[in-house]
């Protein structure tokens, strides 16, 4: 049989606004994220580039209206040293990947190269600098570099590698993941640590005020969050990260295309937890900041597998299926509903690498159905919510049950009203019933993102096998819509 559930549209004035940046994006300089990936280089002639970045990622970037990208790691920025990727490039030093598959990289891709492929994009840069071996005089001297305006040693330096203006970088990171691959501490030193790099780094202008990002817990790790709003004065921390990742099992963490039902739920019993992880996160920030002058940032997030064989050098490379659809689809739905703490977000990572967007190989490129699914809800930035409330049904698998329906609703500038609903259900159909009396809505349209198989993807062979289409199958009588939801399927309705 199927499900069916009623959902309650709340009119809220005092609502949050959706901020662009939960549907954030993140690079690192891993596997074939940066080169071979993103970037291949100013002498490439065979692949259309700009600047060495590939024209085509930056036209299916700029289409899904990508808010900010954080960049160089993940836990490369805690051994990045910037320094030796900026100058004349023949006189870089090498550098070799402590975590990810010992590569020697030559510094070719630098901050002018991710700065100014951010600018063309009309995304925000997000700079991860490096704790873990850096130094505080090192970050400093990043942040003068990329935003100071006047006479400097730095902004000197900046011009004679050829950039007159500063960038105005307003989001730092300041460390990552400081509990394990950024330097193994405790949250009471890291806490300590923190406050010496945030005190020496500058806005350097009133009209672009810095915003300093503590490296955040890891999953559950509440202690974490609660020891940093303890410890950490608020006019030094505009925002506390959050990583987590939807992963069955870190030792096998199944395959990410030929995976059967149970590992299917696995992965969204994962997925899902980020609500209740959120929610918990949320809870300490407000007892200690009831003002909500901090913001939570969860600048990783994503399903993680195995690492798919056939690519070369393809660390963390993963195919990208109908389940990473639905983490999408229910995790950005968590993110929307909560706008209010929640500020940005940066699905792991953006080309190649983990819960990619975009897949490359060679001069090929195809988008994943995460990629669809970002793209459905770019409707949602900057929009503001109606809070929405429903009785859960449970998609169950033996004696294991988790929520099978997400829904986020929300009310754009011009007056539009955007419902997503995803279904994670492998097997029923959910009738949904929303009471839209008052909303003022004449006209609704949809947007239907599913397939026949769980497991199916886009191929370098066949890129559109799964692919947004239009969606009819809801209907409106007495105020009510009515709509059938697929199993494993994500819709997007607009009204107005
Ligand atoms: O995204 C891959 C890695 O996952 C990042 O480098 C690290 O921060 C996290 O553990």
């Amino acid at each position: 049989q199927n499900n069916a559930t009623t959902v309650t549209i709340n009119s809220d004035d005092n609502a949050p606004i959706i901020s662009k940046h939960i549907y954030g994006h993140f690079a690192e300089h891993l596997g074939r994220c940066i080169y071979e990936g993103l970037y291949v280089g100013e002498e490439n002639k065979i692949i259309p580039n700009t600047d060495g970045v590939r024209n085509d990622i930056i036209e299916a970037l700029k289409e899904l209206g990508i808010p900010n990208l954080r960049w160089p790691g993940g836990c490369f920025a805690d051994t990045y040293h910037w320094k030796d990727g900026v100058g004349p490039k023949e006189d870089r030093p090498t550098i070799v990947n402590l975590w990810w598959g010992g590569t020697t990289e030559d510094n070719s891709f630098g901050t002018h190269n991710f700065l100014n492929l951010c600018e063309s994009l009309g995304a925000e840069p997000y700079l991860s600098g490096n704790v873990g071996s850096g130094t505080v005089q090192e970050l400093a001297d990043w942040v003068q570099y990329t935003n100071h305006g006047q006479i400097s040693p730095m902004a000197d330096w900046r011009r004679e590698n050829g950039r007159e203006e500063p960038w105005n970088v307003k989001y730092w990171g300041i460390g990552n993941e400081a509990w394990g691959c950024g330097g193994n501490m405790t949250a009471e030193y890291y806490a300590d640590v923190y406050r010496k790099y945030a005190t020496f780094m500058s806005s350097w202008s009133n009209d672009n005020k810095i915003v300093r990002i503590a490296s955040g817990a890891s999953s559950e790790d509440y202690n974490w969050t609660e020891v940093l709003m303890k410890n950490v004065p608020y006019h030094l921390m505009e925002a506390v990260a959050l990583h987590h990742y939807a992963v069955i099992d870190w030792t096998v963490k199944g395959p990410s295309k030929d995976f059967n039902e149970e590992i299917y739920f696995k992965s969204m019993k994962e997925a899902t937890k980020m609500e209740e992880l959120v929610t918990k996160h949320s809870a300490i920030m407000d007892k200690y900041d009831p003002e909500e002058k901090v913001a939570l940032f969860v600048d990783e997030w994503g399903g993680w597998y195995d690492t798919e064989p056939e690519i070369a050098n393809g660390v963390l490379f993963q195919q990208n299926t109908m389940r990473d659809a639905m983490i999408a689809a229910t995790t950005l739905n968590t993110f929307n509903n909560h706008a209010r703490r929640v500020k940005m977000a940066n699905v792991a990572q953006v080309v190649n690498v983990l819960q990619a967007v975009i897949l490359t190989d060679k001069e090929k490129m195809i988008l994943t159905p995460t990629y669809h699914v970002m793209k459905m809800y770019k409707v949602h930035h900057d929009a503001q919510l109606l809070p929405t409330s429903f009785e859960n049904v449970d998609y169950s698998l033996g004696e294991e049950k988790i929520p099978a329906l997400s829904v986020s609703t929300s009310k754009d500038k011009d007056g539009l009203i955007h419902i997503s609903l995803a279904n994670i259900d492998s097997k029923k159909e959910n009738t949904v019933e929303i009471n839209i009396e008052n909303l003022g809505i004449k006209k609704i349209t949809g947007t239907i993102l599913s397939s026949s198989k769980l497991q199916d993807h886009n191929t370098f062979q066949n890129p559109t096998k799964v692919q947004p289409a239009d969606f009819k199958d809801f209907k409106v009588k007495k105020g009510i819509l009515t709509v059938k939801i697929p199993a494993f399927s994500v819709i997007v309705l607009e009204g107005k």
